[in-house]
């Protein structure tokens, strides 16, 4: 039994951030903002939207093109660094509001790398036969946790969602080939957002440190993030057997064009084949890679057969790689 992906949907807030905006908010420039990440606009969420509105709007589109009842899907699994509480999970919220009852929900934590990690899951849940159907989501709303004051951060992220209908097949002509996910701990505090937590419960403290927002090692994390996904991306194509050239299109997670063009090039890979979305997103976290994913195909750049290398890495530190056949 194979994993297949037959339908994708996604939902981005109304609200544009453009690089000219955080300029008035901070001491930077769009031309350094350009420069050094490829960003010029994000999606920032209003404030009456939460992790499992977006989610639910992602959700209702993947169900819609994948045609398939609410009442067929077996489990949903949504990946998230920004659920709408700590609990219950934003799966359950999402699949009430879905009206998918008896389903299996759970929420998964692998930051940026959360979708290949959902993914990864999935794959397993449907090899194995357990279910047939299940709905994968990715829904982030990261500007929430970050302080408007720090530039190092601020400029960087954009709130999103995203999800896809995966279904078991018997048919070999297309699905996820195969899945590889890491992770060091020892490197947690490169990303972290330390209160609210058990270890640091939300307190007039804790907000007075600042320690509700996101703090980030921005460098450290872009070296280590353009070695691991190479690694990974290395790492899926031979398990395979496949070369860089059966590859028909990369999806990196979108956290910096400079990660993506040092690790296209350590790789091999050429340009045309790279998909980036950067420019108008920015990083979405867990989103990145399914939006894109799903551009791709509303686009219609995709032909049935075509190799895609998905490639991510994120806060834990957690990185993966996936490789789906069209
Ligand atoms: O989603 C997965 C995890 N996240 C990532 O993978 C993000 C990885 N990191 C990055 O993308 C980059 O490290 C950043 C974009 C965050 C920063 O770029 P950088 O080239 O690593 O810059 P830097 O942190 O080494 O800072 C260089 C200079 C510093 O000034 P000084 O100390 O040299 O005077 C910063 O203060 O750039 C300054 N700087 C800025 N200047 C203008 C930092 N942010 C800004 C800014 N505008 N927004």
């Amino acid at each position: 039994m194979r994993a297949k992906i037959i339908g994708t949907g996604s939902y981005v807030p109304e609200k544009v951030i453009t690089n000219y905006d955080l300029e008035k908010m901070v001491d930077t420039t769009d031309e350094w903002i350009r420069t050094r990440t490829g960003m010029v606009e994000r999606r920032i969420a209003s404030n009456n939207e939460a992790a499992s509105d977006l989610a639910i709007m992602a959700a209702k589109r993947a169900l819609k093109d994948a045609d398939v009842k609410a009442k067929d899907i077996e489990m949903i699994l949504l990946a998230t660094a920004t659920p709408d509480m700590l609990f219950p999970s934003t799966a359950c919220i999402v699949q009430t509001a879905l009206g998918i009852k008896g389903a299996a929900a759970f929420d998964i934590s692998a930051a940026c790398t959360g979708f290949i990690y959902a993914l990864s899951i999935t794959e397993e849940y449907i090899k194995s036969g357990k279910y047939k159907t299940i709905l994968l989501i990715t829904t982030e709303l990261l500007t929430r946790y970050i302080d408007w004051t720090d530039r190092s951060t601020c400029i960087l992220f954009g709130d999103g969602a995203s999800a896809m209908v995966i279904q078991g097949t018997n048919s070999r002509d297309g699905g996820v080939i195969s899945t590889h996910i890491h992770a060091d701990g020892s490197y947690a505090d490169f990303i972290s957002v330390q209160g609210g937590g058990s270890r640091c419960v939300v307190s007039h403290e804790s907000v007075d440190k600042k320690l509700h927002f996101m703090k980030m090692k921005g460098n450290e994390t872009f070296k280590m993030a353009v070695k691991m996904m190479t690694a990974t991306a290395r790492e899926a194509l031979s398990y395979n057997g496949f070369s860089v050239d059966d590859i028909n299109l990369f999806i990196p997670h979108q956290a910096n064009i400079r990660i993506i063009n040092a690790v296209s090039k350590k790789l091999g890979i050429a340009p045309e084949k790279i998909y980036i979305n950067i420019e108008k997103y920015g990083n979405t976290s867990a989103v990145s890679i399914p939006l894109a994913l799903d551009e791709v195909v509303k686009g219609g750049r995709l032909s049935k057969g075509d190799l895609i290398l998905m490639v991510a890495f994120g806060g834990g530190l957690t990185w993966g790689s996936a490789l789906v056949r069209w």
